[in-house]
């Protein structure tokens, strides 16, 4: 990015953060999601890093920017209420221990790690020992009087066990006894106030911790004792003599507070790394929310030192789990053609970290999409990984728009093949209109050969594309006539060597009837309703003399499909493919159903070890099982495996029974 480019971005993400913030800290209401206003919050961060000279006293980087409102007392802090900087990987944790080391070359003493609580900060002060003030962090310097509400937080001692922190001696440091720490309000206490809101006709909160905010600013203490909130506290800032951060926690603990159990000393980086890897994996059966770990330098003795820049200590950082959601900038809009001449348009995108992986594409669905969300080329948006694994454009961020951004519409002609685009009655997908369309009988090979289909290892999109472009092959019926001396093209380039590459094809000319269909790529049949296809019409022959009426009668197969299957057997391209496949002998096993989990429906997330997500379904299908993509009511089993997406959240909140992938493999045991 050019410097005078930079420059103005810098004041875009400034106008548009102090925007969200506003929202967020201050009217606890949200626009965007907490992760998106923490990706725009990064960008920001490095900007600044990379142009030190635009680091301005007004940018969110370097203050606190929530107001105290109005409504409270103000008080002033003994000590500034800081906040701390966001790091996503373990790069950047490097980075951070990096910098401490350039000024402290010699430091040792490891890190104290904790959990961070998604919640708002709050000052305890105690006065002899007793609760005299509970002040939000406001904007750092001052925040608000709220000790009405603090004092309905049974988790807050009113009085400290002076005993247990300084034995008989209890006249201490000039009777004052400062602690912070987290307000936050446990997932079940959340959806607890949210449902009788509703059931009152009242707006709910987005998250517990927008409620919590809500809660502890309310005037009416009352309101705020009937809502259940905690506390757990993350620092001492009185001097009872702690030396580590650790100690700090120790000494809080003897005071009567809660400090998180989680909480640990690690000796090194690796350990760090460690200790996040293993809080991410509990995240999902905490009772609270909680958005990553704090990593703190645990000797207090280096913190004068290592100092505070802008508005956060270079002795702690953030360390967050990866976000949902993240911001970045659409480059280009492309058009990517489907196996169904559907035309996709597919953003361009800033490579950019969501939900742990680096994004570069995202999709857009289609034009009307792209007119209701108004996206733009240039435009900065939200992404996010759509059911797991897509990652779209969720919303487009208005306020950082600088007037270059362009407009975007469908082309009339097939970016590939040239011929006529066009949308059939009300469907949003526009099309190539031509069959043959290049790109059309690319995807229609790769779906053939996938994992669920015929199962061909070692043809991917790249050596398709060469077998096309060389005209070795022209439909998916070629492959069985290639030879070794034929594949010779794709030596340098396929990770395959041409022997194995033909040992594929041939091993794989017969497989099951349900796969045999599903390769056939006919529009709305996936495995699910090849499987009952081909269970109900055994062969293909019974299938091309079918009738629309017939293929309606079947099982869980609607009009929409029953027309599509119809289509296909009638249309001459289509039986020129199969009577080539039949030459090639290229034929299907029956399939017969078995019916030990007959009844049973299943929905997978995650990643599974022992085998390809397409093999348990085929296997589940072949039990007599059903197979779905999304959880409802009627999931019998949620098979989660590594890094279990969204669809466990919701399994959980609909109670269906969770199983791992050892209990799924159990099940399926002949
Ligand atoms: S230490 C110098 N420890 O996260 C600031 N903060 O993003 C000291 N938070 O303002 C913060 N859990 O409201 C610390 N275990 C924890 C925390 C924690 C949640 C919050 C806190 C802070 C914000 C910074």
């Amino acid at each position: 990015m050019e410097k005078c480019e930079a420059k103005k971005r810098i004041e875009k993400l400034k106008e548009t953060i102090r925007y969200h913030r506003y929202l967020y800290h201050v009217l606890d209401k949200e626009e965007i999601s907490p992760g998106a206003l923490d990706s725009l919050k990064h960008d920001l961060y490095l900007l600044e890093q990379k142009y030190p000279e635009f680091v301005a006293p007004d940018s969110p980087t370097q203050r606190i920017s929530g107001k105290p409102l109005d409504k409270f007392v103000k008080v002033k802090h003994s000590q500034r209420m800081l906040s701390l900087n966001d790091i996503f990987d373990y790069g950047e944790l490097a980075g951070w221990e990096n910098r401490l080391k350039k000024i402290i070359p010699k430091m040792i003493g490891g890190y104290y790690c904790e959990i961070k609580m998604d919640g708002l900060a709050v000052s305890l002060v105690y006065e002899d020992g007793i609760l005299a003030r509970g002040v939000t962090r406001g904007d750092g310097q001052t925040g608000e009087d709220v000790t009405m509400n603090a004092r309905t937080i049974e988790s807050i001692p009113l009085k400290l066990d002076l005993k247990g922190l300084f034995g008989a001696q209890t006249n201490f440091l000039g009777g004052i006894f400062e602690v912070r720490g987290e307000v936050y309000m446990s997932i079940k206490e959340f959806k607890k106030v949210n449902a009788l809101r509703k059931r009152e006709g009242l707006e709910v909160f987005a998250n517990p911790r927008n409620l919590a905010a809500g809660t502890i600013r309310q005037l009416d203490a009352r309101v705020a004792a009937k809502r259940k909130l905690s506390f757990m506290g993350y620092d001492l800032i009185t001097d009872v003599g702690q030396k580590t951060h650790e100690d700090s926690h120790e000494f809080m603990k003897k005071a009567g507070f809660p400090s998180n159990k989680f909480n640990q000393y690690c000796r090194d980086l690796a350990e760090v790394e460690n200790y996040y890897k293993k809080i991410q994996k509990m995240r999902d059966q905490l009772s609270y929310q909680i958005d990553g770990i704090v990593v703190c330098v645990n000797r207090l003795e280096y913190y004068d030192k290592l100092g505070v820049v802008g508005k956060a200590p270079r002795y702690m950082v953030a360390y967050k789990f990866p976000a949902e959601q993240s911001t970045t900038r659409i480059m280009d809009i492309e058009v990517q053609v489907g196996r169904t001449g559907a035309l996709t348009p597919v953003a361009i995108l800033e490579p950019v970290n969501v939900a742990g992986s680096v994004v570069s594409r995202a999709t857009l669905h289609n034009e009307d999409e792209i007119k209701r969300k108004d996206v733009r080329i240039g435009d900065t948006v939200v992404v996010q990984k759509a059911g797991d694994v897509i990652p779209e454009v969720v919303s487009v961020l208005p306020r950082m728009r600088d007037g270059a951004e362009k407009k975007w519409k469908m082309p009339k002609c097939c970016p590939i093949c040239g011929s006529a685009v066009k949308r059939v009655g009300k469907e949003a997908i526009a099309r190539c209109v031509n069959k043959k369309c290049f790109a059309q009988v690319k995807r229609g090979i790769a779906h053939f050969v996938s994992k669920s289909g015929f199962g061909i290892d070692g043809v991917g999109p790249k050596v398709i594309d060469k077998l096309l472009d060389e005209g070795l092959i022209h439909d998916a019926a070629d492959l069985f006539s290639l030879t070794v001396g034929d594949l010779e093209v794709l030596e340098r380039f396929a990770e395959k060597s041409a022997e194995n590459i033909v040992a594929a094809i041939q091993s794989k000319r017969v497989v099951d009837f349900d796969r045999f269909l599903y390769s056939l790529g006919i529009r709305h049949v996936g495995l699910k309703t090849a499987s009952d296809l081909a269970v109900q019409y055994g062969g293909i022959d019974n299938l091309i003399n079918a009738s629309k009426e017939d293929l309606f009668e079947v099982e869980n197969i609607g009009e929409v499909v029953a027309e599509s299957v119809y289509d296909y057997f009638h249309d001459q391209k289509n039986m020129d493919l199969l009577k080539k496949l039949e030459e090639q002998k290229v034929g299907y096993n029956k399939v017969i159903r078995g019916k030990k989990l007959k009844g049973l429906s299943f929905v997978i997330t995650g990643i599974l070890v022992s085998f390809e997500r397409s093999e348990i379904e085929k296997k589940l299908l072949d039990m007599g099982a059903n197979v779905s993509s999304t959880v409802s009511r009627k999931t019998s089993y949620l098979v989660a495996g590594e890094n279990p997406g969204s669809k466990y959240a919701r399994a959980k909140k609909l109670g269906t029974k969770i199983i791992s992938e050892e209990e799924l493999l159990e099940m399926i045991k002949k």
